[in-house]
C-alpha cells in the first residue's frame, strides 16, 4: 500500500451526511489538536493497544531516516486511553493531510465513561509501507533520540505523549519504558 493515504481516506463514506462525528486520538491527537472541535473528552477503545511501530516520513523523521511514532496494534484485552474529538466532517481534509503518512481512517466504537459511540481512528495497519513493526523500548528509544523531521525532534513526539498521558490519569507501560530509555540515553555521558 502506498504511505500517502489521502485518496484512499477520501472514499471513506461511513459517516456521509453526519453533522459531526466523534474522532479518537491516542498519539499526537491527544496533545495537539490543531483543528476545531465541538467537544473533547477522555475516552478508550477496545481490543488495541498503543505502539512505537509506525515510521515517520513527514513529520518527526524523513523517508531516508524515518522517525517512530505511534500505531495501535490489534491485542485481545487490551484497552487504549487517549482523547476523543466531536468534529465536523469538513475538519478530516485537515487530519488525512496531517495522518496521510500511513493512516487510514476505521469505524470503532469509542467508548467514554457514561457510554458508547461509534466513531473514527487514524491506524497504521502492518501494510503500509512505512511501517517499522516491533523493537525492544530501550531500541526505539535510541531510533527516537537520533531522529527529527519537519514538526521537529522525534523526541518532543515521546514527551509530550507522555505527559499528556500523565494528565489523563492513564498508565502505558510501552510509552513510560521509551520514555525512561529515552531519559537515560541523554543522562549517559557522550563520548
Ligand atoms: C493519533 O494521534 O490518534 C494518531 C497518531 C498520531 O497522529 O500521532
Amino acid at each position: 500500500m502506498t504511505a500517502n493515504t489521502i485518496a484512499i481516506n477520501q472514499l471513506m463514506d461511513k459517516f456521509d451526511g453526519h453533522h459531526s462525528v466523534w474522532l479518537f486520538g491516542y498519539g499526537s491527537l491527544i496533545y495537539k489538536a490543531d483543528f476545531p472541535y465541538l467537544q473533547r473528552r477522555p475516552a478508550s477503545i477496545a481490543g488495541w493497544t498503543r505502539r512505537f511501530w509506525q515510521g515517520s516520513h513527514d513529520h518527526r523523521g524523513t523517508p531516508e531516516a524515518p522517525g517512530r511514532v505511534v500505531t495501535l496494534i490489534e491485542e485481545a484485552g487490551a484497552i487504549c486511553h487517549g482523547m476523543a474529538y466531536l468534529i465536523t466532517p469538513e475538519v478530516f481534509t485537515h487530519l488525512d493531510h496531517r495522518e496521510k503518512n500511513g493512516y487510514l481512517r476505521l469505524a470503532i466504537p469509542i467508548t467514554f465513561e457514561d457510554g458508547e459511540v461509534e466513531g473514527l481512528v487514524y491506524i497504521a495497519t502492518p501494510d503500509n509501507i512505512a511501517f517499522l513493526g516491533a523493537a525492544s523500548e530501550q531500541d526505539i528509544a535510541a531510533h527516537i533520540a537520533r531522529s527529527a523531521g519537519p514538526s521537529g525532534p522525534n523526541s518532543d513526539y515521546l514527551n509530550h505523549l507522555a505527559s499528556a498521558l500523565r494528565e489523563l490519569g492513564r498508565h502505558d507501560q510501552h510509552v513510560f519504558d521509551i520514555e525512561r530509555h529515552l531519559a537515560a540515553l541523554r543522562a549517559a555521558p557522550s563520548e
